[in-house]
């Protein structure tokens, strides 16, 4: 029977890691395309715009589901974690340290009295990140980030560093999606 149900019907774990998967890809071909046709700084006018409707289309795509990118070291203020995405970016950040960040982390809590399936994605800066999120940004990527992000945090990262999580949560009863934490 649960074989079956698993064949019909994605888990909450395997919908919400999919989702992500989903988010992921779709953030990189545009990111790889778009840093080979306009360098770093031309770069930034279409992840301002895309990041966000990406997650939107996603989110419309599973059925309204939640699911952001968020980061303690924020750029765009859209992307600034809740209390409970903060203290799990917090221990993330700690299993970093010791050198053991999980490659996904999937726990339960309730949000206004109701049980939520959290699951994260960690994200790691690599080489490809630097020219937008490292310490020594070129003066014209300088220049159109202090323009569009005034408040921006997320620079000064080096490769290897622990930068924020895709973060999903599915409501564990009555509807399977379009929760709103
Ligand atoms: C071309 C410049 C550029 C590159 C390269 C780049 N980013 Fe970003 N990143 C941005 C911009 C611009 C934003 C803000 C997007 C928005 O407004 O939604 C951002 C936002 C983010 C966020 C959301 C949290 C926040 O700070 O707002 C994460 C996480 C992130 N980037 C990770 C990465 C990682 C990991 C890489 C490398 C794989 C990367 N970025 C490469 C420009 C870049």
């Amino acid at each position: 029977m649960t074989v079956l149900w698993l064949l019909i019907a994605l888990s909450p774990h395997e919908q919400a890691r999919q989702a992500a998967d989903e988010l992921l890809s779709a953030l990189k071909a545009t990111l790889k395309a778009e840093m080979a046709a306009r360098g770093p700084a031309g770069a930034i006018a279409v992840c301002r715009d895309t990041a966000q409707i990406l997650l939107q289309q996603i989110s419309r795509q599973h059925g309204g589901i939640y699911i952001r990118r968020v980061s303690r070291k924020w750029r765009n203020p859209a992307d600034i974690p809740t209390p409970d995405e903060d203290s799990l970016l917090v221990l993330l950040e700690a299993r970093f340290r010791e050198g053991a960040l999980p490659r996904e982390w999937v726990d339960t809590l309730v949000l206004n009295g109701k049980p939520f399936l959290r699951y994260a994605r960690p994200l790691v800066v690599g080489g490809l990140c630097l020219a937008c999120h490292g310490e020594k940004l070129a003066p014209e990527v300088d220049s159109v980030l202090r323009l569009r992000y005034p408040h921006d945090r997320a620079r000064g990262y080096r490769e290897g560093d622990f930068r924020g999580i895709v973060v999903v949560k599915l409501p564990l009863e009555g509807a399977r999606t379009g929760g709103s934490p």
